[in-house]
């Protein structure tokens, strides 16, 4: 018999967590207004908003919390962190950050310039938000099928080759190309090495540099063992190697795949470029030997980054979102599939196909999910947007979603089979539910983090 994955690690320390009532959610959603980025943790039972920040580091990363050097500059946690990057990514130059959107701040204030183009496979909406300030604009080159819910391609998050030619051959202030690795916004999957190795032959022949985010570089590393030809015998820091040897420089969010609750890294291969960010980095985040971060947490970032590049944890932590998938497919819950590396996504509108589409169907399904077990999501649908500034009129996503992250190494699968019981139950009161949520209080910006809400219809 196959033997099942099992956590490489054991529980050394615990935190307690808070059941509630329906009665007392209920009176606690109401008080956040149905937006549910403004409930207390306390009012939480599971949380998954997000995988970003919210990991367990290992008893090897508090023991380097201790030992970290605090010394303003030339920290030995800097010297420390820099060897490990260089060792896992090949890449000669690095900067450390506070989180992956101040590496955004800081590359794009010293690469982009007005009216440039930057190209690249669905940017996550921080990057994309940070391009648009330096008054240039994303496009999106992802392949067709990445939105195309029958398609089974693991490699959704591929850049389309053709799309992105022909933006090179129509434009010349395309200054850099941006591939995400795994692709959160197209549920976190992975783009093939294949497809890594021709943007960069491609960008190459434009002498256009490629860049990675590579927020979650490790669980990208992972699908390609798993599922692409040829590499299933490579281990995960070979893969990683060679998938950063195509690139000219990266941004990280060290808060995803370096297993640490703040941190963030840039890598370069220019001396040049590395020489202007380093100005960039003095003035935003501090001085480049500790980029806004305190030396301790340097030195876990070091160390999560070497732990998030075992197989055998990255077994463990892409399998059991699969695990989470297939659970909750049991019940025959509508999911995006293939599942990706860090979350699963619900399909909102489908569940909820019997309600309009105006009336907010993934916060609405969120909303619904923490009454009936205490657990929260991210609701995506027209609150997401900012609404069209010609007609005002709002702009939805390509699907309404509601996304389950898994903090990394926090929940059991005991905890997987709850969520997937708590959903089972929404979705088996699905048509009792005739109306969605309705807005009380709109914003211009960061709708949903801003915005107020109450059921359309009082009664459900
Ligand atoms: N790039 C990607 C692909 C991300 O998913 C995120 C954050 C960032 C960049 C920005 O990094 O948060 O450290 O500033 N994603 C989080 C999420 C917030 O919940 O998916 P950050």
């Amino acid at each position: 018999m196959q033997l099942p994955y099992a956590e490489p690690y054991k529980i050394k320390m615990v935190e307690s967590l808070t059941k509630s009532s329906y009665g007392q959610r209920y009176q606690w959603i109401k008080d956040a207004k149905y937006n549910l980025i403004n409930l207390k943790s306390s009012q939480i039972f599971l949380d998954l908003l997000t995988d970003s920040g919210t990991g367990a580091m290992s008893d090897k990363q508090w023991a380097e919390m201790m030992t970290g050097d605090e010394s303003y500059a030339g920290s030995r946690s800097y010297f420390q962190l820099k060897d490990v990057a260089k060792q896992i990514f090949g890449i000669p130059y690095f900067i450390p950050v506070h989180q992956g959107r101040a590496a955004e701040h800081v590359l794009f204030s010293t690469l982009l310039k007005a009216g440039d183009i930057v190209p690249g496979n669905m940017h996550f909406v921080t990057t994309k938000e940070h391009i648009t300030l330096n008054n240039a604009t994303a496009i999106d080159c992802t392949i067709n099928s990445a939105c195309d819910i029958t398609n089974q391609n693991i490699f959704k998050g591929n850049i389309d080759l053709e799309k992105l030619e022909s933006l090179f051959k129509s434009n010349d202030n395309i200054p850099l190309v941006i591939l995400t690795i795994t692709c959160n916004s197209i549920g976190g999957l992975p783009v093939s090495m294949q497809n890594i190795q021709e943007t960069s032959s491609l960008c190459k022949k434009y002498h256009c540099p490629l860049y990675f985010d590579a927020a979650r570089f490790a669980e990208n590393a992972y699908f390609i063992k798993k599922y692409e030809k040829g590499f299933e015998k490579k281990t995960i820091c070979e893969i990683v190697k060679e998938m950063f040897s195509h690139v000219e420089g990266f941004m990280l969010s060290g808060k995803k795949n370096g297993i640490v609750n703040m941190g963030g890294l840039i890598g370069l291969r220019s001396e040049t470029i590395f020489k202007n960010a380093s100005v960039n980095t003095v003035r935003y985040e501090g001085y480049i030997t500790y980029g806004g971060l305190s030396g301790r947490d340097l030195s876990a970032l070091a160390q999560g980054l070497l732990e998030s590049t075992e197989y055998d944890y990255l077994e463990s932590r892409v399998e059991q979102v699969a695990y989470l998938g297939n659970r909750l497919k049991q019940y025959h819950i509508p999911l995006l599939e293939p599942f990706g590396g860090h979350a699963i996504f619900i399909n909102a509108g489908e569940f909820y196909h019997h309600i309009p589409q105006t009336e907010y169907r993934g916060q609405f399904l969120n909303s619904n999910i923490y009454l009936e077990g205490g657990i929260r999501g991210v609701g995506i649908d027209g609150l997401s947007n900012n609404r069209d500034p010609d007609t005002g009129k709002e702009v939805y996503p390509p699907m309404e979603l509601v996304r389950l992250a898994l903090p990394t190494r926090v929940y059991t699968n005991s905890h997987m089979d709850y969520i997937a019981a708590t959903v089972a139950n929404v979705f088996e009161k699905r048509h009792e539910s005739k109306r969605g949520l309705k807005l009380v209080k709109d914003t211009k910006l960061l709708r949903s983090f801003m915005a107020e809400l109450e059921p359309t219809d009082q009664n459900t």
